[in-house]
């Protein structure tokens, strides 16, 4: 059996934060903990030193948890500090496994987000050189081999870290602080996330800038297999080997309301209110006055574009459907083929990409292990390969050759809204500027969809403008065992969308199908009362689709289900089939996805409110995904 014999491992995904500076640490450590607490929320922990004691609380749950034990026994002042709030895939969510980890001499703590894939080895050898591990974790094992590193390294931590590193295998991003360096933070990273933020007086590091954009908005990207040693007054990158190297810097563009609930009683509720923002935001900059799709911020080659001959969309949850959506009009477009992939499954089926291929990465954290290994494969086969990401400065766009940036803002709730509108956007203006250079639309017809393009951030407007209908609905069928879902065309993506959000927030049996695929099987889940909602084609222009899902409406509501249309302004026939029916604004069938699925996000929030479930924080988890 794979793994017999090894310990259980406890891989963290998880949320860091470090602090060097003039204020009181634990105060901005924790602060920052609150905001990546998305990133993870089974534990957390802190760790600052103060007249040369490194002191540390952690505990099991929510970072709440660990707030009210630091009311209760409250840490001294301090200028710095470290923070971790953790998601585990394997083993107890335990006080003992949460971080940080301290060596056992007590010298030095250590937080980490990532896998330590050698730790079982490496623990075997600290265990027959004496020393006693007192948790489950992979982490554990880095603090006892960064206390013994330290000797050897005349008592530099940075040294040390690099002398440690080079023994780790996996991906990992390890922040620690020694107690006999009270004024220094060090940190280390691979294939996980890790940014500096820049201040006056004082330095940050965190998985995400969005835990230290209160004090500053100068960030620094850090390489792959870098270390980086920061005090209050310097920030020192080295790589691995102990070369010092230059670090990119950039300015983060959102501002602290951007990352607060800014009066909504939900990070998700805000979320799905700053779409038509998040929408126009993403087009901006990006059409001329002469109509065209301007996108030389990606540096993509128009050669290139010209010569590839597929697209293939890589991406995983949410990203995945927006590539489905895309899909669809990239083809109409350029009459290039497109195939969307779990990205989870790419690189196992040994796809047949290289270097006439154009892979698309969707990525809104920019560090979806799966979505990054994905990427990598389609590189090592010659692909040209472009991300469509949120994160600046994240992974997938750095390892990409180009790079289209959504602007959708922080999203921090763990379900996913205003990031799905904004990658079909990004990948929508990706399939326009192809059929432009490769001459497949004439410039008009370009200019149509750029103008119905532009219209979209009203009409999703005009969504938010009614909810009440889709609430009151989802609070009457909260009881539900389960909801299906049924989309044709375009709709298909969002009825697995929809179904999704459901799953993810109300932990309800919820499917998503292609409306004709139901009676070659999933028909037979179709009993009395099942809600079935059907995401209904305009009738005017493809009608064929309209009749077809007619067709199938009819044929569930033959058989008992409960029908609820999300149907477009002005469709009044589909009353007659329907019990409930959701309005949504008339728009170009392409364009429908992006105010379809509005009503369907507001459904599976009111469903797990109703239900009295954490939105924001859905249980088992977590923002932004870095295990494969
Ligand atoms: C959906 O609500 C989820 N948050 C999830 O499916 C998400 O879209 C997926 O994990 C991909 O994340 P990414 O866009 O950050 O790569």
């Amino acid at each position: 059996m794979a793994g017999e014999g090894r310990p259980r491992t406890l891989f963290p995904m998880c949320g860091i934060v470090g602090y060097v500076g003039q204020k009181q640490a634990l105060e901005i450590v924790v602060a920052g903990l609150r905001r990546l607490e998305y990133r993870g929320y089974d534990s957390a922990g802190v760790a600052v030193i103060s007249d040369g004691e490194l002191i540390v609380r952690k505990k099991a749950g929510k970072l709440a948890n660990l707030e009210t034990l630091l009311g209760s026994d409250p840490m001294p002042d301090s200028t710095t500090g470290i923070g971790h709030t953790r998601w585990a895939t394997h083993g107890g969510p335990t006080d003992s496994n949460a971080h940080p980890h301290v060596s056992e001499n007590g010298q030095v703590a250590v937080i980490h987000n990532g896998i330590i894939e050698n730790f079982s080895e490496l623990r075997d050898e600290l265990t027959s050189a004496g020393v006693t591990l007192t948790s489950e974790t992979d982490t554990e094992v880095v603090a006892h081999l960064l206390a013994a590193a330290l000797p050897e390294s005349d008592g530099d931590l940075a040294e040390a870290m690099r002398r440690t590193c080079r023994r780790l295998e996996g991906a990992f991003t390890l922040v620690a602080v020694d107690r006999r360096n009270p004024d220094l933070v060090v940190a280390a990273r691979r294939n996980s996330p890790l940014v500096v933020g820049v201040g006056v007086g004082e330095n940050f590091l965190a998985s995400d800038v969005a835990a230290f954009v209160d004090h500053t908005r100068d960030a620094l990207e850090l390489g792959q297999d870098q270390v980086v040693a920061m005090t209050a007054a310097s920030v020192v990158i080295t790589d691995f080997a102990g070369e010092v190297v230059e670090a990119t810097p950039f300015h983060v563009d959102w501002d602290t309301a951007a990352a607060e609930k800014g009066g909504y009683d939900l990070f998700m509720l805000k979320e799905i209110a700053e779409q038509p923002k998040a929408v126009a935001d993403s087009l901006r900059g990006r059409i001329s006055k002469d109509h065209r799709i301007q996108l030389d911020e990606t540096h993509l080659d128009e050669g290139i574009l010209r010569s590839i001959n597929k697209v293939v969309v890589i991406a995983c949850g949410t990203a995945a459907y927006a590539g489905m959506v895309a899909k669809y009009a990239i083809e109409h477009w350029t009459r290039l083929p497109v195939e969307v992939e779990l990205a989870s499954e790419f690189r196992y089926r040994d796809p047949i990409v290289g270097p006439d291929s154009l892979v698309i990465a969707i990525s809104q954290s920019g560090e979806t292990m799966d979505t990054l290994m994905a990427l990598r494969h389609a590189k090592s086969q010659g692909a040209r390969t472009l991300a469509i990401c949120n994160t600046v400065g994240s992974t997938i766009p750095r390892e990409s050759d180009a790079v289209l940036y959504t602007y959708a803002g922080p999203e921090i709730a763990v379900a996913s809204t205003k990031a799905f509108l904004t990658q079909i956007i990004a990948a929508y203006l990706v399939g326009l500027y192809l059929a432009q250079v490769r001459g497949t639309m004439f410039e008009d017809e370009i200019r149509a969809v750029l103008q119905d393009l532009n219209d979209m951030p009203s009409k999703v407007d005009l969504v938010l403008d009614t909810t009440e209908p889709v609430r009151e609905l989802a609070r009457e069928l909260s009881g539900s065992a389960s909801v299906l879902f049924l989309g044709r065309h375009v709709g298909y993506p969002v009825a697995l969308e929809g179904a999704l959000k459901l799953k993810e927030l109300a932990y309800m049996h919820a499917e998503g199908f292609a409306a004709g695929e139901l009676k070659h099987g999933p028909i037979a889940l179709i009993e009395e009362g099942v809600p079935v909602v059907v995401i209904v084609p305009s009738p005017r222009g493809r009608a064929v689709l309209h009749d077809k899902i007619v067709s199938n409406i009819q044929e569930v509501r033959a058989r008992g289900a409960l029908v609820v249309a999300i149907a477009e302004e002005g469709d009044e026939m589909i009353a007659n089939y329907a019990d409930h029916v959701i309005r949504i604004p008339a728009v170009p069938t392409l364009m429908q996805p992006l105010v379809a699925i509005v009503p369907l996000q507001i459904f599976a929030c009111e469903m797990a409110l109703a239900k009295g479930h954490d939105v924001d924080q859905p249980r088992n988890l977590a923002k932004s995904v870095t295990v494969e």
